[in-house]
């Protein structure tokens, strides 16, 4: 038996168990047996969630690079690492092989040197998903700078905040991307950013849709130059395994983003061990991760999971929409692809469409399909199992978070069995807990609580960068020992968990994880707005959409209010990205409260489901008039 690689589900059971009697055995003998490291580690693991401290592979010495690239050269240098699949049908797909890859992550890390990146400086990335992105994250692993991706569809205001929360010295983007029909100009969005951004030095910009772009002399410089003559060797620098890989920013329920801080070696073994089961990868395989490398999973299962593995990884730079409803198949067909791993939001908008864009295509080459970001619907896993899958491929529904850093619930293709709308089973080595909200562990099957994880696993982020006590507060000081995922779940009589979604004020549209809070701020720098609230309501292909309840500072308001809710949804493409805009917006007299101040989000949440036939409880309200005055008026 194998630990690397599970077969069955009883190896399951017993690599489980395994991992949970003896974690640090277990995992060194995956880190030692399936990696390369420039020095071993003293001690596997340290922990106390108290604090919270994790440490992982102590004093082991790497560069997740030589993993992820030069260790593959001698065996697969010919083989395609990256495969870019363009916006346009009609460009050339590349095919950059692990030899290329070695040269281009090279180039790029002499770039950075020479433009002063030391190891421990933050680099932003703000850039589509063109071969650069992927080149830059890597480069900016091996020379030891933590990089930053944040994602393009980001304003500028959003941006600059990011900027400036980690303190980054360089700015890498491009003239703009390709987004279905229309180009973005990404190049003003930074230039309209670093206004506020005292911070950072230099500007490396690449050139992609080939636009007129302005560049400040002393700052930017167009990167092709750079790489013409940058050397195609580069030692990579010798990273403990503790070092911080990455900052990524995710959305917090209060105040501003959270910049999640990953680290080298843990998230290293876990992202490749989850990977290679997961999606049960195969030497030839050629997978498809349809997410953006701006986000987490995209950092995880396109960029180092994968080539940890030695993997053919697709980069697909557009959206399922374009040409038409049938280019993910299109794109299936054409490289042959073999697991395909997409947001259930883009399967519920593909399954509104004709079958005939499914229809068209020869999707035979498929032999595990994933799904990750929010609950799948029991409609939407059907489709995509009988039209997709053909009922065949099996459907891996991949339960896990920014924070978590790789899977963390997820069924294990031809191993596990599915059942539609259940993550199922913990990955090996997580330890899953349902809470009550007395703080009792839930221990027996058949029951439904706050999902906790109670033991540390390679991959949790280490720490929020620059904020260690909120990473504790948000995490670690709900209940004893543990810690909150903030969703909630339901165990099942055979022990599969289904999660039943945020018990928080975070909201997941369209797989996008959005703090009621930084769009209620958005809101309210609107001139003619007084207070705002959030909440979320069903919706068929987001899963969430967003409803926003608006008092106006003057009950006379003249501008139509068509008018204003232009605005207001204008203020947060500013203010964040169209990602964060409103479906509804309500103007309202006030806002239901308690006595303490506390907008009743309950009540608001029925409203926007329609759903007001029994509020509950509202005697601790100040104001029940306003109710009654919300509920006529829903939209
Ligand atoms: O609520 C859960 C939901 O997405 C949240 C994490 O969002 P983010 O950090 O943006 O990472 C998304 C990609 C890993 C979770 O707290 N979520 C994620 N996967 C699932 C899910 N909800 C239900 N089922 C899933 N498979």
């Amino acid at each position: 038996m194998s630990n690397y690689n599970i077969k069955n589900l009883e190896e399951y059971f017993q690599i489980y168990r395994k991992s949970v009697r003896e974690p640090e055995n277990f995992w060194e003998e995956i880190a030692e047996e399936h990696f390369v490291w420039r020095k071993r580690w003293t001690n596997v693991m340290r922990w106390d969630f108290s604090k919270p401290e994790v440490a992982w592979f102590e004093n082991g010495k790497l560069n997740i690079t030589e993993n992820c690239i030069d260790r593959h050269l001698h065996i697969r240098g010919d083989k395609t690492a990256i495969l870019f699949e363009p916006n346009d049908p009609n460009e050339k797909a590349q095919h950059i092989s692990y030899n290329e890859l070695y040269e281009r992550v090279c180039k790029m890390s002499n770039v950075l040197k020479e433009q002063g990146v030391e190891k421990g400086d933050r680099v932003c990335i703000y850039l589509p998903m063109i071969p650069e992105l992927a080149v830059s994250v890597l480069a900016c692993a091996r020379v030891g700078a933590i990089h930053s991706v944040v994602f393009a569809g980001f304003s500028s205001n959003a941006l600059a905040a990011r900027i400036n929360d980690c303190d980054c010295k360089m700015v890498i983007t491009s003239d703009g991307s390709f987004r279905g029909p229309k180009t973005i100009d990404l190049k003003s969005i930074v230039d309209m950013a670093l206004v506020d951004c005292p911070g950072v030095e230099s500007v490396l910009v690449v050139k992609r849709i080939n636009s007129e772009v302005n560049m400040k002399e002393g700052r930017d410089q167009w990167l092709q130059p750079l790489l013409d003559k940058a050397g195609s060797k580069y030692t990579a620098e010798v990273m403990d395994a503790e070092d911080p890989l990455f900052i990524l920013y995710t959305s917090g329920s209060t105040g501003k983003p959270k910049g999640m801080v990953h680290s080298s070696a843990g998230y290293m073994v876990f992202t490749a061990y989850t990977f290679k089961n997961i999606f049960n990868y195969q030497e030839n395989d050629v997978y498809w991760c349809t997410a953006d490398i701006g986000w987490i999973t995209g950092h995880s299962y396109i960029v180092y999971g994968p080539l940890a593995n030695g993997a053919t990884t697709v980069m697909f730079e557009g959206v399922p929409t374009y040409p038409d409803h049938g280019r993910f198949w299109e794109v299936v067909e054409k490289h042959k692809v073999t697991q395909f791993y997409t947001a259930p939001t883009a399967i519920r908008a593909l399954a509104k469409e004709s079958l005939a864009f499914v229809d068209k295509y020869d999707l035979t080459s498929l032999k595990v399909l994933g799904t990750v970001g929010e609950p799948i619907n029991e409609e939407a896993w059907h489709w995509y199992n009988n039209n997709i899958g053909k009922n065949k491929s099996p459907i891996v529904d991949t339960w896990w978070q920014t924070e978590t850093g790789g899977i963390m619930i997820s069924p294990i293709p031809y191993v596990t069995p599915t059942t539609p709308t259940f993550a199922t089973l913990p990955f090996i080595g997580v330890q899953l807990a349902l809470m009550d909200e007395h703080g009792q562990e839930l221990k027996e099957k058949q029951v439904e609580g706050r999902l906790c994880i109670k033991y540390p696993w390679p991959a949790m982020a280490r720490t929020i960068w620059g904020d260690h006590k909120r990473y504790y507060d948000t995490y670690f000081s709900a209940f004893d020992n543990m810690y909150f995922t903030g969703d909630g779940a339901k165990r099942d009589a055979v022990g599969y968990y289904r999660i039943t979604g945020r018990v928080d004020d975070v909201i997941i549209v369209s797989g996008h994880n959005l703090g009621t809070a930084p769009i209620e701020d958005a809101i309210n720098e609107h001139p003619a707005v007084a207070e705002s609230a959030i909440v979320g309501f069903p919706h068929d292909i987001k899963g969430n959409a967003l409803y926003g309840f608006v008092i106006l500072k003057e009950v006379g308001e003249s501008r139509k209010p068509e008018n204003l809710r232009k605005e207001i949804n204008q203020q947060i493409t500013e203010h964040i990205g169209p990602i964060a805009k409103l479906d509804k917006i309500q103007f309202v007299p006030g806002l239901p409260k308690t006595r303490s101040g506390k907008i009743m989000r309950r009540i608001l949440r029925k409203v926007a489901a329609k759903d007001t036939s029994n509020l509950g409880d509202i005697s601790t309200l100040l104001n029940p008039e306003v109710v009654e005055a919300i509920i006529k008026d829903a939209l």
